[in-house]
């Protein structure tokens, strides 16, 4: 890319994300849909207007971002959802990827028992077993409304028809047509049938990823998992080094979970389960968060950043400690993790004038990718879903079958890789999280509904790796405790501590100088980074029945649509 059309992408990515942040919240009386592309966002208010409840608008609002939105959307990937119905039941579906039968502890070390440089992140080996169409499916089976076909055609319709390339679309082929990208698969991913990548304000067209979602609004599930996609995706996995068979394919389900539950001041929280650590490790924060007096401290002010940064150390130590698939560990400790007593123990190690320091023989964490995508909706009766998926890093596993047009994941790299070892750089080596045949890997994503008097109230989630859960938290914990709008509690500074590294990170030009010297004098490390996560939130006032969404301008083709 030349410097001139790198500074010309960054000015037009700052001119939109002051657009973004004028426009930042939209009202609705009947419906509303919050995702990383607006245009898809629409397609899921289509749904709702033909009389589709809020969970048929998220099966197609996530059909629709696997077309505009490949970073992240997805039918390679998997994911989670937390549904609440209007009577406020709420239950979750777990669609994440499974370890392939073939999969084992020891898949990723040399002979000498060492870990393969990038082999669980950038290899066909690091791809899981699919889980988004079980899931979507799955979904739609126990909890739809319109018939499933409906809600794959405008999926079809944009992959077929075209729909209009934008900035950040064009950024990402720009940097897949350089010499820095090996995948030849990502070269050609993004070029109309002329041979030529689109510029922005261009259709892009995608007629393999038509054909193949055209057997999945024929077949259902069985169009992914059986027959001819799983012919294409099996044949191209002995071809490169993948370990996915037919059987893998034939074996996968989605899971319907409990969610985990949690309170905060009268509000009722519940996230997602494991194998996500999302729910566990948001509502221990949340019980730590309860008991501390933010009354009496300026928000964002060091004394209660410095609150916050203990409580995140403190549910990312438990976190590397226990948390992994239920599936195969029986005994996480989920009823203590997230009980009001353990916080009370937890909270009394905090001092509040100095900063505790992370064991490095202990546990460490892992840099996670940078692409995951957060979908919210609601329907005029108060049905309410918060959908998560992802293909883990950005565009995933950059590698895909060009007859079938979608994008891998490489979520394996979501196990911990190397048996018994902990680093201090953030590789965990615990066994709650060892790859397994069939096995899910641990998952940060944090979809996040709270209830209030049995109705939904906020509706909420974000990508962003390990930073999700801690970018989830602080933005129920800006609407409950400061209650904030909710534009402006995704747009405030966010913080991120994982407790090894020992640090916390922080957005740039968001956290003042002298805030950060207090944090330093407090014995804290800090880090600045570009903007965490790209939250998608909708509140419902069920007493004037009205739905505020917002999306965060970090994500300048997102929108709140509603109606
Ligand atoms: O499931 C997880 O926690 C990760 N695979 C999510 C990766 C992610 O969010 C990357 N980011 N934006």
């Amino acid at each position: 890319m030349t410097a001139y059309k790198k500074i010309f992408l960054l000015v037009a990515f700052l001119f939109s994300t002051t657009w973004a942040q004028i426009n930042a919240q939209t009202y609705a009386k009947n419906g509303m849909v919050v995702s990383s592309d607006k245009t898809s966002s629409e397609v899921g208010v289509s749904i709702l207007k033909k009389g589709g409840n809020a969970v048929d608008a998220a099966i197609a609002t996530a059909f629709s971002l696997a077309v505009t939105h490949p970073a992240a959307g997805n039918i390679g990937g998997g994911g989670f959802i937390v549904f609440m119905n209007a009577k406020g039941k709420v239950t979750t579906i777990d669609f994440r990827e499974k370890a392939p039968l073939a999969a084992g502890p020891n898949m990723y070390l040399d002979e000498n028992g060492n870990l393969i440089a990038d082999i669980n992140h950038m290899t066909a080996k690091a791809i899981g077993v699919p889980g988004t169409v079980a899931g979507l499916y799955l979904a739609h089976q126990k909890y739809g409304q319109l018939p499933w076909a409906e809600l794959v055609q405008p999926a079809i319709d944009q992959a077929q028809n075209g729909f209009v390339f934008n900035w950040s679309l064009n950024g990402a082929a720009e940097y897949f047509s350089s010499e820095e990208n090996e995948s030849e698969f990502m070269k050609n991913y993004f070029k109309n049938q002329t041979g030529e990548i689109p510029e922005p304000g261009d259709l892009w067209h995608q007629p393999e990823l038509a054909c193949t979602l055209i057997l999945i609004r024929d077949k259902g599930h069985d169009g992914f998992y059986k027959g001819e996609t799983a012919n294409k995706i099996t044949a191209w996995m002995k071809q490169n080094g993948g370990i996915i068979t037919k059987k893998d394919l034939k074996k996968y389900a989605a899971v319907e979970r409990n969610p985990i539950q949690g309170s905060y001041k009268g509000y009722d929280v519940y996230s997602m389960p494991p194998p996500s650590s999302g729910g566990v490790a948001l509502i221990e924060m949340m019980n730590l968060m309860e008991l501390a007096d933010f009354k009496t401290m300026e928000f964002n002010s060091a004394s209660h950043l410095h609150l916050v940064a203990e409580a995140m150390r403190r549910a990312f130590a438990d976190r590397a400690e226990h948390l992994g698939d239920p599936d195969f560990n029986p005994d996480i400790p989920v009823d203590k993790l997230t009980s009001k007593d353990f916080a009370k123990k937890r909270f009394a190690e905090i001092d509040i004038n100095r900063a505790s320091v992370s064991d490095s023989t202990r546990f460490g964490q892992l840099y996670d990718g940078e692409s995951t995508t957060h979908l919210s909706t609601i329907d005029k009766d108060g049905n309410a879903v918060s959908l998560t998926y992802t293909l883990e890093y950005s565009y995933g596993s950059q590698m895909g079958s060009s007859e079938l047009g979608f994008i891998f994941n490489n979520e394996m790299g979501d196990f911990n890789p190397q048996p018994g070892v902990t680093k201090s750089n953030g590789q965990i080596g615990t066994n709650a999280n060892l790859v397994a045949p069939e096995k899910r890997m641990l998952s940060s994503m944090t979809p996040t509904i709270v209830g209030k008097n049995g109705k939904p109230y906020l509706v909420i989630g974000s990508p962003g790796g390990r930073t999700i859960i801690n970018t989830v938290f602080q933005t129920v914990f800006n609407v409950l405790e400061f209650d904030m709008r909710i534009d402006k509690a995704i747009e405030a500074l966010k913080i991120h501590h994982q407790w090894l590294p020992d640090q916390i990170i922080y957005e740039k030009n968001l956290l003042s100088p002298d805030t950060r010297k207090i944090l330093e004098g407090m014995g804290h490390t800090l880090r600045e980074r570009t903007n965490m996560g790209a939250l998608m939130g909708i509140t419902y006032d069920s007493e004037k029945k009205v739905f505020t969404g917002a999306s965060d301008s970090s994500q300048p083709d997102s929108g709140a649509v509603g109606f």
